[in-house]
């Protein structure tokens, strides 16, 4: 994607295009929906609802993850960290587009709080990203590492028999695994302690609110 070639106008307008997408749209998928290979199991009720409460909050990290790295893109200093930003939010709408269908085939609905999550990552992004780019990648490598953890605790909480939901947190998870050592490499330095714990503590009243709301 040419990037470089848009201006400051430009990039607003497309982390609009992005926010309304994310939020208040299907996504389009590039890649198959893992959980297409999976049959559908036999959930009771109550597996249903946690099962999709449990796929609004992937869903909800996903939009937090689009708006934290537009955010970051922003007001990177480099084409090159700009890129691999505008890169990584386009990767992640797959995660996005996949975990809807999931909450939609289990009968739920995806957070009514999101666009309250759009806008303040965005602006969480926007202070990660006008730090020097070293910290900035660093700030996406410790969200992946964050993300990968939660997936691997979530493929645990979610009901045993339902392998639809699970194939797709695998798939995210090997997916947060490779975008953390991306941008590892691109240059991002190891967050201070208490930085990673903010995050940590932010990302727990997501988690917390999103899995009832
Ligand atoms: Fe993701
Ligand atoms: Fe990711």
């Amino acid at each position: 994607m040419p990037v470089t070639k848009f201006s400051f106008v430009d990039k607003i307008i497309m982390t609009i295009d992005n926010g309304i997408r994310a939020v208040l749209t299907e996504p389009i998928p590039q890649r198959v929906n893992p959980a297409k290979l999976e049959n559908e199991a036999l959930l009771t009720k109550s597996e249903r609802t946690k099962s999709a409460a449990l796929m609004r909050v992937n869903h909800t990290g996903e939009v937090c993850a689009q708006a934290l790295y537009l955010g970051q893109a922003l007001v990177a200093k480099s084409s090159f960290t700009r890129t691999a930003l505008y890169q990584a939010a386009e990767e992640e709408t797959d995660h996005l587009a996949w975990c809807q269908e999931r909450i939609q085939e289990l009968g739920g609905h995806t957070s009514y709080l999101n666009p309250l999550w759009y806008v303040g990552s965005f602006g969480i992004g926007l202070l990660a990203g006008i730090l020097e780019d070293k910290w900035s990648l660093g700030f996406v490598v410790e969200t992946e590492n964050q993300v990968e953890k939660h997936l691997k605790k979530h493929l645990q909480d979610l009901p045993f028999q339902d392998r639809k939901s699970k194939r797709i947190v695998e798939e995210m998870s090997k997916d947060e695994a490779h975008h953390a050592i991306t941008a590892k490499r691109a240059g991002g330095s190891d967050l201070p302690y208490f930085i990673k714990r903010m995050m940590a503590l932010s990302a727990k009243v997501m988690t917390t609110t999103t899995y009832y709301i």
